[in-house]
């Protein structure tokens, strides 16, 4: 485990605009800053920083936390595992508590292993094609021969296996690693046995006498590789692609978008390619924001993906019919998602990589912005062509490109495209925006209806009612974490904190909350309390389970920070709160307390159904009237009347 001071080193050194500014474009509005939340797709900026607090919450999707939370969420990390993203990038030694650390070892998760066999692999194909003779004379040559560079090779970390059978799984193994992880990693195979072998079991490599290109996540692990085979004439696939696992899901990547992020965001533009070999060689040619589908057609996650750093997608694809295929498949989920497209075709034959060698980087990117074709002008005309001049078969055109606009969620977008093509079509815009609203109310319908099903089935849900019931209770729950974490060392009177009056009327009432979350909040604080005699939001935002919680609460009640003039709005509001807390605060606790006299009542009632004997009859009978009293004391306090209860 993770010693405490390590940490805190790593908190103290994770400046939140710095780890939140690698991934988003952040801009100084009031106190705080904001920018496009990565978590999910948004026009308007509705993200928050507080550079000062160090932690974040996105106003649209709810996702809150401090740098550790963030690298968790954008990078899909454990919590350890972001800590020791962070303690890399910041150049922190990580000291373990070593109770822990054999326990940790034996329960490392299969993800991580996958991830450690991978990694172990990578540096091994590396090791082949820099210092092997094999690797030099065979795999080198052969990306040399191809026109890319020795830093391109070590960028990209390029690789060879050898044509040996069992030169990686030897070693591998014999580095401690699992073979079963080894297998599940795409990397080894387990060798058949025959009838009567009594032989150990014994494995073989996946890629033999092929060039390896790994696959990165967004964070820059290895998850997976593409193995091309190095003549025409060689038996099998032209690739061998790892298989799907726990850490790689092909439909959610996009190769060499590690290498990209940076360049995308500032180009605000995202060049699509099909092969590893295109995205390679446009980079070393200093066109760095691009991107391959390798291969297979475009899903929504890859979009979105891309989504996450720019609103512009340039289709660059062969201009054969197959790629125009290609091209037109992917375009849809491109509008589904309010991206803007360009395509450019390349010319037959040529794809990015042999037309960038061929003519070089300057007139390959003038090649691109002379040949960008907007995408339902691209439409348009492939469709045009295709029809040549039949009346029957130009309807059917309308309707295929109207089908596309009416895609597009942005509705100034629309309208924009639709008139482009009724000039390029020679039609009355009026029938395309006709046409548009009708697929467009097809399509609406079809969501409706989803909607009412799952209505319908939240309704049939037995525990329909209870659920909002104990919501609104929840809801009072929430409020008292709240102003736990942002009144807790303001005064409850003049005696106590509020810290010290929650602690006291809850937990030494031994009044749970129902939403278990919390309990283990106030437990927490509790412990931490003991030991230190106090509680601050330092503890609250980098608590590992309080934290996102914590700091979206923190950043909701400093909402108003954003608008312009906020040192005014700021002072009535710190008033205004704090002549509210107490009352609230003391609400609040008052309903939970009836809630928990009313589930004592509830159980009590409930033994005494089934109590049989007199002298357990009569102690329950004492019990209940005891409950009695002091709910009617309770409700004294409340100023309810009985039916409330
Ligand atoms: P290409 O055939 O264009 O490959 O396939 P390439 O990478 O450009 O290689 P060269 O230029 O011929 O040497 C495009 C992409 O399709 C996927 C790979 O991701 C490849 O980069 N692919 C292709 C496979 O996964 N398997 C295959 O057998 C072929
Ligand atoms: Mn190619």
């Amino acid at each position: 485990m993770i010693s405490q001071n390590t940490i805190d080193k790593i908190l103290e050194a994770s400046d939140i605009t710095e780890v939140i500014g690698e991934y988003v474009t952040l801009k100084r509005r009031g106190v705080n800053m904001m920018g496009n939340c990565p978590f999910h797709n948004e026009k308007t900026p509705s993200f928050v920083v507080s550079p000062t607090k160090g932690i974040f919450k996105c106003f649209g999707c709810g996702r809150a936390g401090n740098s550790v939370g963030f690298i968790m969420e954008h990078n899909a990390l454990s919590y350890p595992e972001a800590l020791r993203w962070l303690a890399s990038k910041y150049h922190i030694e990580i000291e373990e508590d070593e109770v822990n650390r054999d326990e940790i070892l034996a329960q490392k998760s299969d993800r991580e292993a996958l991830l450690a066999a991978l990694s172990f692999a990578n540096k091994y194909f590396i090791g082949n094609l820099h210092d092997d003779p094999e690797g030099v004379s065979i795999g080198k040559s052969y990306f040399l021969e191809r026109g890319l560079r020795e830093d391109t090779l070590k960028n990209f970390e390029l690789g060879y296996a050898k044509r040996s059978w069992n030169d990686f799984a030897d070693s591998a193994i014999s580095n401690q690693l699992d073979p079963e992880i080894l297998i599940k990693a795409g990397l080894i195979k387990k060798r058949e046995k025959k009838e009567d072998d009594n032989e150990e079991e014994s494995y073989y490599d996946v890629y033999r006498d092929r060039v390896t290109f790994p696959i990165h996540d967004i964070a820059g692990r290895v998850i997976a590789f593409g193995a091309r085979q190095l003549n025409k004439e060689d038996k099998g696939p032209k690739y061998i692609n790892s298989p799907e696992n726990d850490v790689y899901h092909k439909s959610k990547v996009l190769y060499g978008m590690f290498q990209a992020k940076k360049a995308i965001r500032k180009k605000d533009n995202c060049y699509l390619t099909e092969g590893y070999l295109d995205v390679i060689t446009l980079h070393q040619n200093g066109i760095e924001n691009v991107v391959a589908s390798s291969g297979t057609s475009l899903t929504t996650e890859q979009v979105k993906l891309i989504g996450r750093f720019t609103d512009n997608v340039t289709v660059l694809y062969d201009g054969d019919p197959a790629g125009i295929k290609a091209a037109m498949r992917g375009t849809d989920i491109i509008l589904e998602n309010n991206l803007n497209i360009k395509i450019v075709l390349f010319p037959e034959g040529e794809d990015p990589d042999s037309l960038c060698k061929k003519i070089g980087a300057d007139a390959f990117s003038k090649y691109i912005t002379d040949n960008q074709q907007d995408f339902i002008l691209f439409k348009t005309n492939h469709l045009l062509s295709e029809s040549k001049n039949d009346p029957i078969k130009k309807a059917q055109v309308i309707r295929d490109v109207v089908e596309s606009i009416a895609k597009v969620p942005d509705s100034i977008k629309r309208s924009v495209f639709i008139k482009e093509t009724a000039v390029r079509l020679e039609t009355d815009e009026r029938v395309l925006i006709s046409e548009a609203n009708r697929i467009r109310l097809k399509d609406n319908e079809k969501a409706a209806k989803q909607i009412d099903r799952e209505i319908e089935n939240l309704v049939s849900n037995e525990n329909g009612f209870s659920e909002i019931e104990i919501n609104s209770g929840e809801f009072k729950e929430y409020a008292i974490i709240k102003a736990l974490i942002l009144f807790g060392k303001e005064t409850m009177d003049e005696e106590i904190t509020v810290l010290q009056y929650l602690l006291n009327e809850l937990v030494s009432n031994k009044i749970e909350f129902e939403k278990e979350e919390y309990s283990n909040i106030l437990k927490v604080v509790e412990e931490q309390n003991k030991n230190m005699g106090f509680v601050d939001e330092f503890f609250y935002k980098n608590h590992e389970k309080i934290s996102s919680l914590a700091s979206g609460i923190i950043l909701d009640s400093q909402k108003y920070l954003l608008s312009e003039n906020w040192e005014k709005i700021a002072e009535i509001k710190v008033l205004t709160d704090k002549e509210n807390y107490r009352k609230e605060i003391t609400q609040n606790v008052l309903y939970l307390k009836k809630e928990h006299i009313n589930n004592l009542i509830k159980i009590n009632a409930e033994k005494l159904k089934n109590a049989s004997d007199v002298d357990e009859v009569n102690s329950l009978l004492e019990i209940q009237t005891r409950i009695l009293m002091l709910r009617k004391e309770l409700l004294k306090e409340t100023g309810t009347s009985i039916t409330d209860v």
